[in-house]
């Protein structure tokens, strides 16, 4: 993996699924941090949503592995796990809440999270927690956006007067500042206490089954930032699927697909960590 400070090359990787990306991203971190043999490791995947494609992508890899942590902070993406792997743990937990995450102090071999960390304001203090759950010697490893194709498709949709009259979502304009790549992330989790960071950027593309799939995944992501009368419901998804394939153009257009910068950064916890302990940022 290339060290953030060279001008590692930024290839476009396309993937059929998430599920597809979170396999190569273990595959990554096995390379990286040389996994053979985790018949003694407990791994924790922050955020594991309801499909727990780390823990299952882990188990195909590693299918020795010790146990695994599935947390998510979002109780009910649990509600449809039925059969999973006895060595599996599901657990309510939020990365910005330190107090939620207790019992795991000092406990975790190996921490992943994907597709996460983009989402969570305070990313120091979730770095931080992670620290604060990895076993020292442990292994972090984080996949998160620096930018997605949904910045310049809600810059667009928010130029149009009607939509901007019914917008009480987040302000896209500041969500993926450009100058946080990742020498930004990994001079973080050097401040948080992580040694050896790397970091690696990459392009991901995962196509839609469909028009349709696009319309209706655009409809889903952003029914509640726009309040929508349900009779406008069919227009909007006409309309939001236009001005997509629209933006799209700035990628080269069709098929349609979501597209995004991905940073890949990993960490060690070093194993002497007296002196090294960090405060612990406030929210
Ligand atoms: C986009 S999904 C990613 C799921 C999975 N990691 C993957 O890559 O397929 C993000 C997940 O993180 C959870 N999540 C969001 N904020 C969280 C937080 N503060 N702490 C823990 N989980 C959180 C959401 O409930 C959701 O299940």
């Amino acid at each position: 993996m290339a060290e953030s400070s060279g001008s590692s090359k930024i290839p476009t990787k396309i993937y059929e699924t998430v599920e597809s990306e979170c396999l190569a991203f273990v595959k990554e971190c096995a390379a990286e941090f040389r996994w053979r043999d985790l018949s003694k490791d407990v791994i924790m995947d922050m955020g594991c949503g309801s499909n727990l494609n780390c823990c299952n992508a882990i188990l195909k890899e590693f299918p020795d592995v010790k146990a695994l942590v599935a947390v998510d902070e979002n109780r009910s993406v649990f509600d449809n796990v039925n059969e999973k792997d006895e060595r599996i743990q599901l657990c309510v937990g939020n990365i910005i809440k330190r107090d939620t995450l207790k019992e795991f102090e000092g406990k975790m071999d190996k921490i992943i999270s994907t597709n996460l960390i983009h989402q969570v304001p305070n990313k120091k203090l979730a770095f931080e927690n992670v620290y604060y759950m990895l076993k020292p010697g442990g292994e972090a490893a984080f996949l998160f956006a620096l930018d997605t194709c949904f910045c310049p498709f809600m810059k667009a949709m928010l130029k149009d007067p009607p939509h901007q009259a019914i917008y009480k979502g987040p302000d896209y304009s500041t969500m993926y500042p450009e100058e946080r790549r990742s020498q930004f992330y990994k001079q973080m989790l050097e401040e948080v206490g992580f040694h050896n960071v790397r970091t690696k950027e990459a392009y991901h593309e995962i196509p839609y089954d469909s028009d349709e799939a696009c319309s209706d995944d655009l409809y889903e992501g952003y029914k509640f930032s726009f309040e929508l009368p349900p009779e406008s419901v069919e227009d909007f998804k006409v309309k939001a699927f236009q001005i997509f394939m629209k933006t799209m153009e700035i990628y080269g257009g069709k098929p349609p697909s979501y597209r995004s910068l991905m940073l890949s950064i990993m960490g060690l916890k070093p194993i002497s960590t007296s002196n090294l302990k960090p405060e612990q940022t406030t929210v």
